[in-house]
C-alpha cells in the first residue's frame, strides 16, 4: 500500500454575508471563497495497526482526537470499517504553513486532504461529491477545501458553485502571531448584536438565490479586478474589529496602501489586500512592514489558485 503526499491550500473570503439563522443552529451564509497558494503539506502513511496518529511540526497544533485531520480519518474508518480492518490505520504528518485561528480554514483543509488521501489509500473509489458530503460532517469549509478555486458558497458554506478562476491575482496576508480568534465566538457575538437584522427563515431561499446574480459574482465573471477589490466585504468585521483594536489598526494601515481592496478573512484574525501582480504584492508587504514594524506581525505574499487538494505523490 502506498503513502501519499498532498498539498492542502488555505482559503480566503472575498465576501461573507450573514443572512440569517438556520434551523440547525448554524448561520445561513452568502460567501465567495477563494483558494490561495499558502498551503499545508499532508503526508499519509499506512501503519498496519488499527490506530490513527497525528504528527505536526507546529507544537501549537493538538495531536489528539480534537484535531480535524484526526476526525477525518476516524470518520473514514467508521464509514469504511472493512477497509480499515483490511488496511489498518494511518500516520498523518502535517507540515503546518497556514497559521492557526486565522480565518484561513487551516484545520478544514488538512481534514479535506485526509479524506482525499484515504480515498486513494484504501481504494474506495469515492467521487468528489461523495467526499464533499463526508467533509460536510466535519466542518462547513471542508467541502470547499476539497474542490478549491473560486466559488459561491451558501447554506452553512457547503453548497458550492464554481466561478471563473482568479488565479491572475495576488493577496498580501497579515496576521499577528499571538492573536487567534475563535470562529464560535465571532458568530455567537454577531448573533447577539445583529440578530434583529436577519432575514426571516421563510425568505432565505429567495435571498440565497439572489447571491448568484449579485455584484461580486458579476465582477468575477467579467474579471473586473477594480470592482472585485471594491466589493470585498465581511460582516464578521462588525464584531471582530471593535473587540480587537490591533486587527482594526492592521486593516486601517493596509487600507492606506495602494491595493485593489482590503478585508478580513473569515472570523479573522487575518486581514488581506488584493493586488494585481507579485511585484505589487512585494511592495505592499514592504510598505506595511515599515508602517507596522512589530515583530509579532506575520506577512505573506500569496497567489490566488484554482486548485483544491492536490495529490503530489
Ligand atoms: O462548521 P464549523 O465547525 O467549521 O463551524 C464553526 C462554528 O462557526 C460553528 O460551531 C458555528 O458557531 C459557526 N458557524 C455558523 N454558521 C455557519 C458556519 C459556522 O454559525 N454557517
Amino acid at each position: 500500500m502506498h503513502s501519499y503526499s498532498l498539498i492542502a491550500p488555505a482559503k480566503i473570503n472575498l465576501y461573507l454575508e450573514i443572512i440569517g439563522d438556520r434551523p440547525d443552529g448554524y448561520h445561513e451564509l452568502a460567501m465567495l471563497l477563494q483558494s490561495i497558494d499558502l498551503a499545508d503539506r499532508i503526508h499519509l502513511r499506512p501503519n498496519g495497526i488499527q490506530t490513527i496518529r497525528v504528527h505536526c511540526d507546529d507544537p501549537q497544533v493538538p495531536l489528539d482526537e480534537s484535531n480535524l485531520a484526526y476526525k477525518a480519518a476516524a470518520l473514514m474508518a467508521g464509514q469504511f470499517s472493512d477497509a480499515y480492518s483490511r488496511y489498518g490505520g494511518v500516520e498523518i504528518s502535517i507540515q503546518k504553513r497556514i497559521p492557526i485561528g486565522a480565518g484561513l480554514a487551516g484545520g478544514s483543509t488538512d481534514a479535506a486532504a485526509v479524506l482525499v488521501g484515504l480515498n486513494l489509500m484504501w481504494s474506495l473509489g469515492l467521487t468528489q461529491s461523495e467526499l464533499q458530503e463526508l467533509g460536510e460532517r466535519l466542518g462547513s469549509d471542508v467541502p470547499f477545501c476539497i474542490v478549491g478555486g473560486t466559488a459561491i458558497a451558501t447554506g452553512r458554506g457547503e453548497q458550492l458553485s464554481s466561478l471563473r478562476s482568479l488565479d491572475h491575482l495576488y493577496a498580501v496576508l497579515a496576521k499577528y502571531r499571538d492573536l487567534p480568534i475563535s470562529t464560535v465566538w465571532a458568530y455567537k457575538t454577531y448573533r447577539q448584536q445583529f440578530q434583529n437584522t436577519y432575514v426571516a427563515i421563510n425568505n432565505l431561499v429567495e435571498r440565497k438565490q439572489r447571491v448568484h446574480s449579485g455584484s461580486m459574482v458579476a465582477a468575477i465573471a467579467s474579471q473586473d479586478n477594480q470592482r472585485i477589490g471594491q466589493l470585498l466585504h465581511n460582516d464578521l468585521e462588525k464584531v471582530v474589529l471593535p473587540a480587537h483594536p490591533q486587527v482594526a489598526e492592521l486593516r486601517d494601515k493596509l487600507g492606506q496602501l495602494e491595493t485593489l481592496g482590503v478585508v478580513m478573512s473569515g472570523s479573522g484574525s487575518t486581514v488581506f489586500a488584493l493586488v494585481e501582480s507579485q511585484f505589487q504584492a512585494e511592495r505592499v508587504r514592504q510598505e506595511l512592514r515599515e508602517l507596522l514594524p512589530d515583530p509579532n506581525l506575520e506577512l505573506w505574499t500569496t497567489r490566488l489558485t484554482h486548485m483544491g487538494i492536490q495529490v503530489v505523490s
